[in-house]
């Protein structure tokens, strides 16, 4: 019975978020009326409403209008920070990944209010995303900053960083290209720091990096200050 069930049921990813309720305010429901068609890139979807079909990288010069350096940030949240790369960055393209709609809209209504034409948003998880829509050794650098910790131990399966999501960010940036993240939690920044250690990767400081100036103080890192914690940034280089 039991390999029947699996048979016809679709195999299931293990992934690093929950899906919740997804209802918009007023402001959002607007935005995401307002510019889906200039952010958002529709994909084709696998089983779940986050899931990515297999299929042939995006064109993304198309999408953009343009070819340019291209920076990745999975778990975007709110977009604070994909506000702050695309806005310091015009000769860049910027791809978010966020499985939240509501954050997207809010997303949406920050590029929206910069006249920001430099990036774009997909609904979807970030590594199928990184795994079929985006081609091997083309990233300038890939962000996540304050991923979901997952403290459980019987949960580290579900952090974003693991042994295969490195070695898959490893092989989308281009030679030299950089992922940089940021965790308020020391236990999850330990476990990056010996999981980063032992993929591809190469450590670009002897040690935690310094605070990468270009990330905004979003409502993660200020709760994690407020509650006393000590904020790691990590940069790795391929
Ligand atoms: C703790 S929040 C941090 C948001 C933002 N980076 C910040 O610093 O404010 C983590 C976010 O990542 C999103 N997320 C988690 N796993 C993801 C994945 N695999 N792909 C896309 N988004 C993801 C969650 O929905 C959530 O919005």
């Amino acid at each position: 019975m039991k390999g029947q069930d699996s048979a016809v049921r679709p195999h299931r990813e293990i992934v690093s978020f929950v899906r919740r309720s997804a209802r918009m305010n007023p402001s959002q429901e607007r935005a995401w009326r307002d510019h889906r068609d200039t952010y958002l890139v529709e994909i084709a979807r696998g089983p779940m409403s986050t899931s990515v079909e297999p299929q042939e990288a995006l064109d993304w010069a198309e999408i953009f209008a343009r070819t340019a350096p291209t920076i990745v940030e999975i778990g975007a949240g709110n977009g604070d920070s994909l506000v702050a790369t695309s806005a310091a960055h015009p000769v860049m393209n910027v791809i978010g990944f966020e499985v939240f709609e509501p954050a997207l809209a809010s997303t949406f209504a920050k590029l929206a209010a910069k006249n920001l034409s430099n990036a774009r948003v997909v609904l979807a998880d970030g590594v199928q995303g990184l795994r079929w829509l985006v081609p091997s050794g083309s990233l300038e650098a890939v962000h996540a900053f304050f991923p979901d910790p997952w403290h459980k131990a019987r949960h580290h399966k579900r952090r974003l960083v693991r042994p295969e999501t490195c070695e898959l960010i490893a092989d989308r940036l281009r030679p030299g290209g950089v992922l940089r993240l940021a965790t308020d939690w020391e236990d999850y920044a330990f476990a990056m720091r010996e999981v980063l250690d032992a993929s591809s990767l190469t450590n670009v400081h002897d040690g935690w990096a310094p605070r990468f100036d270009e990330r905004p103080v979003t409502k993660y890192e200020a709760r994690g200050l407020a509650a006393g914690r000590v904020v790691y940034d990590l940069c790795y280089r391929r």
